[in-house]
C-alpha cells in the first residue's frame, strides 16, 4: 500500500469515479512553464495565453521581480510568525498605509490570500444572530465565508437590486445581529459589474453593511487603476487580491480604522496565520508603485478591452453582459466548451472552459482573459480560431 493510501481513503473514490464518468474530474496534471506575458509554455510548446488573470503581465516584470528579490535579501524569506506574535514588520505596516491611500480608505489589512480573507472576515463581521446577503454568482471564498459565520444567508439573484431589497424587507426585520451585503464588483466568471450604487442605497437604507470584493478591478479599472469600489465611499470593506492584476499573491481589506481594529481583534485568518512574507510585500509594493504611477496606461488597456469585445461580437460570438477583460462566450455544452478549448490548444491558443460545478449547469463557457499585452493582431488571431471553431462545429 502507498504510504497514505488508506482503506479509509477509499471512501472517496466514488465521487472522483462519478467525476470521471462526467467527464469533470480536475487533475494538476497539466502543469505550464513561466514565459514572458502574454505567452505560456506547455511541454514545449509557446501558447498565446487567454486564461490568466496576470491582466497587467506583471508577474514577470523586470521591476516587480526585483522588488521581491531585494525585500528577500534585506527582511528575509519569511515573517517568522503572525503578525501579532513577532511576525509584524513595518514593511508590512508601510504597504498598508500605501494600500489604504490607494483604495481611499482610512486603513487596510493584509492577508495572504483573497480566499483566506473573504473566509476568515464574514465570520468576524456576522454571527449566527445576523444575516448575510450575497449575489448567487459570488466566488466561492464569500459562499464559504458566509456558512462558516452560521448567519442566516441569504443568496440575492444575481445583479438584481430588487431581488436584494426584497430579500431584506423579508428577512431583515427579525434580525438580532448584524447584516452584512457582500458582492463582486467585476465578477469572476461573467465579467460584468454589480450595480454598486443601488447597493449602496440598498445598505445605507437598511443600515447593512457592506463588502464588495474587488479582486477582479483593482489594477485595471477605477481612474487610477485602483479598482471600482474605492470611487463609493459608503462601502464599508474593500477587498482587493495581489494574485490577479498585481502579479503575485495575497490580499487586502481596506476599511475604517475601527473596523481595522475589530478585525485585528476578532478575525481568525488575520490572528492565527503567519504573515504575508517580505518577498511578497516587495513585489506588491513594487507592482503599487506601477500600477498608481500612470505608466501602465490603463485608459489604453480600458479601450483595447472594449476593441476585443467589439471584434469578437462583430464575428457572431456573444460576449454580453460582460465588458470587461473577463470575456465569456456562451458554450453548446460541457461538451462543446471542452472540444473549443482543445481546439484553440491545437492553434496555439490558451483557453479554458469552464463547466459546472465552478458554473450552474446549463452554462458552460469560454472563459477568455484579455491583457494589457496582447497586441491587435493577437486579439484577431484569437477570433479567427473561434470562427474557424464555429465553422467546424457546423459542418459537423
Ligand atoms: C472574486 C474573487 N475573490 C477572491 C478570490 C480568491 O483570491 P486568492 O486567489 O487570492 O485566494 C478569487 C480568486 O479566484 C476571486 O476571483
Amino acid at each position: 500500500m502507498e504510504p497514505g493510501s488508506t482503506s479509509r481513503a477509499q471512501q472517496f473514490d466514488k465521487g472522483l469515479a462519478e467525476r470521471v464518468r462526467t467527464r469533470r474530474l480536475r487533475s494538476t496534471d497539466r502543469t505550464v512553464t513561466a514565459s514572458d506575458p502574454p505567452y505560456r509554455t506547455q511541454e514545449g510548446r509557446t501558447f498565446l495565453d487567454f486564461c490568466s488573470n496576470d491582466y497587467l503581465g506583471l508577474s514577470r516584470d523586470r521591476g516587480v521581480v526585483d522588488g521581491a528579490i531585494r525585500y528577500a535579501e534585506t527582511h528575509g524569506a519569511g515573517a517568522t510568525g503572525s503578525r501579532l506574535i513577532a511576525g509584524g514588520l513595518e514593511i508590512h505596516d508601510s504597504l498598508e498605509r500605501g494600500l489604504a491611500r490607494f483604495a481611499n480608505r482610512e486603513a487596510a489589512l493584509l492577508f495572504s490570500s483573497g480566499f483566506q480573507a473573504n473566509v476568515s472576515i464574514l465570520p468576524a463581521i456576522a454571527n449566527r444572530k445576523g444575516l448575510i446577503f450575497t449575489d448567487r454568482h459570488a466566488h466561492h471564498s464569500i459562499l464559504q465565508g458566509a456558512l462558516a459565520s452560521r448567519a442566516k444567508l441569504l443568496r440575492f439573484r444575481h445583479n438584481d437590486p430588487d431581488h436584494l431589497g426584497w430579500l431584506i424587507e423579508r428577512h431583515g426585520k427579525g434580525s438580532r445581529g448584524p447584516a452584512l451585503i457582500v458582492t463582486e464588483s467585476i465578477f469572476s466568471m461573467d465579467g460584468d459589474r454589480a450595480p454598486l450604487e443601488a447597493i449602496c442605497d440598498l445598505a445605507d437604507r437598511n443600515d447593512a453593511l457592506l463588502m464588495v470584493d474587488d479582486a477582479h478591478a483593482v489594477g485595471v479599472w477605477g481612474s487610477d487603476g485602483e479598482g471600482l469600489a474605492p470611487a463609493h465611499p459608503r462601502i464599508d470593506l474593500v477587498l482587493g487580491t495581489f494574485g490577479k492584476a498585481f502579479g503575485s499573491s495575497g490580499a487586502f481589506v481596506a476599511c475604517g480604522t475601527s473596523l481595522r481594529s475589530h478585525l485585528v481583534n476578532f478575525c481568525g485568518g488575520f490572528i492565527y496565520s503567519t504573515a504575508p512574507p517580505p518577498p511578497v510585500l516587495g513585489a506588491v509594493r513594487a507592482a503599487l508603485e506601477k500600477i498608481t504611477s500612470g505608466e501602465l496606461r490603463q485608459d489604453r488597456f480600458q479601450e483595447r478591452i472594449r476593441n476585443a469585445h467589439d471584434a469578437l461580437r462583430n464575428a457572431g460570438f456573444d460576449t454580453a453582459p460582460s465588458d470587461s477583460q473577463i470575456v465569456p462566450i456562451p458554450m453548446e455544452g460541457e461538451d462543446d466548451a471542452l472540444s473549443c478549448a482543445r481546439f484553440l490548444h491545437s492553434e496555439g491558443i490558451l483557453a479554458v472552459a469552464i463547466r459546472p460545478p465552478t458554473v450552474p449547469t446549463g452554462s458552460s463557457r469560454l472563459r477568455l482573459t484579455i491583457n494589457r499585452l496582447h497586441t491587435p493582431e493577437q486579439i484577431s488571431q484569437l477570433v479567427a480560431a473561434l470562427r474557424r471553431y464555429r465553422d467546424q462545429a457546423r459542418r459537423k
